[in-house]
């Protein structure tokens, strides 16, 4: 029999576009989805965008348009950004919809018969400029618990902490950047610690969490003897969300009401679907009741089983919030809540500086394959919390060898060789028995969210079928046509290798699976296509299955990412122009600075050492400076247009500013700026030059 599974990933801020780190949780929620629908279980695959909040109100109130116009423009790019990645949902819906608000109000109704509910004045930080009281995630400052700065108002993301966003030190709006203001408001809390029996229950209970992950919870949040917080649900009006029913002016929080959206769109999707939304999201109904009701779905059993994906960050919300919601609202509480780690990129945080915060579309948009950053993330997913790394290095290596040197290389050198497959699958030495046998472990590593096993598993599969591809030749088998039944026998063996790897590489690369299909006659819709051979049928025509990983297009990839101020620029030295150019149009001098402003910029003079060309980069050229007593330094400089003779820019003295931040450039780091007058006309570029005597490494005032 087969199960039903309503399978989400976290909600998607509105305000911000789909960027690396969303993948890492959209493709690891999206491969569990196609391996669950491979074994026959029948899933509903959702998410929606977590609309509510002041930042939607702020973004819209700037652009113009209503908070429901700017919904749908940026909840249509998500939708599309992700589908080009190939995860794409049953329903994609939004958190400002009516089911929600039905949701939100249920719950409300039954916290507030229950006596859940308390209300007292708050004071909170209020922003002068933008006339509201600020979100926690939109107040900035340092952590009161470990002193890391840039920490936002509700968690630190260093240690962990939470507090209230009047703790935090050096507090900054993130809208306008104004200081905070103290105001007070009524407010309305959770007595979560009522609800602790249920909380406990739940982080306690059978296969809702990793061991690891469960025991953080009980020893962070739900320590003995340290009652739970209570929770602040409402905001006082301007707020974007729901206004609270017995409480006008005053709108729910929007971290009670965006898991919610979790809920919603499953309603919704039922509806449009004609489904029985009991039978994907039952009720538990015993509202108002503090008892533990642990039992929810295992996989395995009849009962439909309700899995969340998210990131460490929220664990808190999803954890002690969610149930605790939930369990008021009388639903039945999840399954399954799957935490993944942070994804570094080259061994650091994602910096928009470094051009290592990138966004779906930026991935795309410099050409690299979507298919290529699957496999990569289900590589290192092990079902674990820990933070992983996208080092492009080994992105670039990894995907070379396994799937392109690994798996498509099967196909690649045999399926042009015959026109069909044999009618009786040879003997092969038990590797496609072999292969077959692998099955049920490599389904448990996906049912258990270890990816990184089932492709090691699959890579091992992978190595003997290419070590047999290797001892039959069929290059060589070709060449001689007395042995073409051998040949055809071969091919038939190594075509079938693949399309086994490609049923178990399908939860990751559901188009490459397509393709397998295609090639053989036999689409691959299930896992146990991996088990029988395909014989007897035509080879269809061989495209280019996927392109090795181009490192151009990574260089393009973080140049698009860089943030979009115009490079530094700088120009040539001494040498006067042939021509006398016309003066300078007029240009506004910029507002005045104070000494101690002009003061800070650092600038020396240089000795270029080497003037090269950069390739494919149609402005820049590469500066190897000597700056005395600093020592060398790389700068990359937009004159080439004013300099098309580098060579001839060796030993020139020159100006530059040595204390900029260095800057990562897709060719490399520019580790300063050269100092250049420039015209109106792209090769009207004049470097500037001290007289001669001076020493590089000498202070420019
Ligand atoms: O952290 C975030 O990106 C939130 N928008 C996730 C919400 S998940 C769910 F609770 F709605
Ligand atoms: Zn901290």
């Amino acid at each position: 029999m087969s199960t039903r599974a309503l399978i989400t990933s976290a909600l998607p801020y509105i305000t911000g576009d789909i960027h690396i780190g969303h993948l890492v949780e959209h493709v690891q929620t999206n491969v569990y989805v196609r391996f669950r629908r491979m074994i026959g279980d029948e899933i509903a695959y959702l998410c929606a965008d977590d609309v509510h909040g002041t930042g939607t109100m702020i973004t819209a109130r700037k652009q113009g348009v209503s908070e429901a116009d700017l919904i749908a423009r940026l909840g249509k790019a998500h939708v599309e950004d992700l589908a080009a990645f190939d995860v794409v949902f049953d329903r994609y819906g939004s958190t400002d919809v009516a089911a929600n608000r039905e949701v939100v109000y249920g719950i409300w109704r039954n916290l507030r018969a229950a006596g859940h509910v308390a209300e007292r004045e708050v004071t909170q930080l209020f922003d002068p400029e933008a006339g509201c009281f600020l979100a926690d995630r939109f107040v900035k400052g340092t952590c009161p618990v470990c002193g890391a700065t840039d920490q936002y108002g509700d968690s630190c993301d260093r240690c962990s902490a939470t507090y209230a966003p009047t703790d935090l030190k050096d507090a900054r709006s993130t809208l306008t950047g104004a200081i905070p203001e103290l105001r007070t408001a009524k407010h309305y809390f959770v007595k979560l610690e009522e609800l602790r029996p249920v909380i406990e229950a739940w982080v306690d209970g059978q296969g809702h969490l990793h061991p690891d992950t469960a025991r953080w919870v009980r020893n962070t949040f739900l320590v003995a003897g340290q009652p739970l917080r209570e929770w602040d649900v409402s905001r006082p009006a301007p707020y974007f969300g729901f206004e609270i029913p017995d409480a006008p002016g005053n709108y729910f929080y929007v971290w009670l009401d965006a898991p919610c959206g979790y809920l919603a769109t499953a309603i919704d999707w039922c509806a449009a679907n004609g489904s029985d939304l009991a039978t994907w999201w039952p009720r538990q109904d015993q509202p108002g009741s503090t008892q533990a009701q642990p039992e929810t779905a295992q996989p395995g059993t009849a009962q439909p089983e309700i899995h969340h994906f998210i990131g460490k960050d929220i664990v808190y919300f999803h954890t002690l919030f969610w149930p605790a919601t939930l369990h008021a609202g009388g639903w039945r509480l999840p399954s399954r809540v799957h935490v993944h780690g942070f994804l570094t990129v080259n061994g650091e945080k994602m910096s928009k500086s470094k051009g290592t915060f990138v966004n779906a579309r930026t991935y795309l948009d410099a050409g690299l394959d979507p298919a290529h950053l699957r496999y990569f993330l289900a590589s290192k997913l092990n079902g674990t919390a820990d933070d992983f790394d996208l080092s492009l290095a080994e992105f670039e290596a990894k995907v070379n060898s396994d799937v392109v040197g690994k798996v498509v290389n099967l196909a690649s050198r045999t399926a042009r060789f015959v026109p069909t497959l044999v009618a009786a699958y040879p003997d092969d030495g038990g590797l496609f028995a072999a292969g077959a046998q692998a099955g049920a472990d490599i389904a448990r590593d996906y049912a258990a969210t270890d990816f990184a096993s089932a492709i090691r598993r699959i890579m091992a599969l992978a190595d003997r079928a290419n070590e047999y591809v290797e001892r039959a030749a069929p290059w060589a088998l070709k060449k001689d046509p007395a042995r073409a039944a051998e040949l055809a026998q071969v091919c038939t063996v190594a075509l079938n290798l693949f399309r086994q790897l490609a049923v178990y590489l399908a939860p990751v690369l559901p188009r490459l699976a397509d393709q397998a299909g295609q090639l053989l006659g036999a689409p691959i819709t299930r896992w146990d296509d991996a088990q029988r051979p395909v014989t007897g049928n035509p080879i269809g025509p061989f495209g280019r299955l996927t392109d090795r990983v181009d490192p151009a297009k990574l260089a393009k990839m973080i140049e698009l990412s860089l943030p979009k101020e115009a490079p530094a620029p700088a120009a040539p030295a001494a040498a006067a122009p042939a021509s006398t150019p016309a003066a300078a149009p007029a240009e506004p001098v910029a507002a005045t600075i104070a000494y101690d402003d002009f003061a800070k910029i650092d600038l020396r003079v240089a000795r270029i050492v080497t003037a090269e060309e950069v390739p494919k980069a149609k402005k820049i050229l590469k500066l190897t400076c000597d700056l005395g007593s600093l020592g060398q330094r790389t700068i990359f400089a937009g004159i080439k247009a004013g300099y098309p003779e580098p060579a001839k820019l060796a030993n020139r003295l020159i100006v530059v500013c040595a204390n900029l931040a260095p800057r990562q450039m897709s060719f490399g780091l520019s580790e300063g700026m050269a100092l250049a007058a420039g015209g109106t006309q792209p090769q009207e570029l004049f470097l500037l030059a001290p007289d001669a005597g001076a020493q590089p490494g000498q202070r420019v005032m």
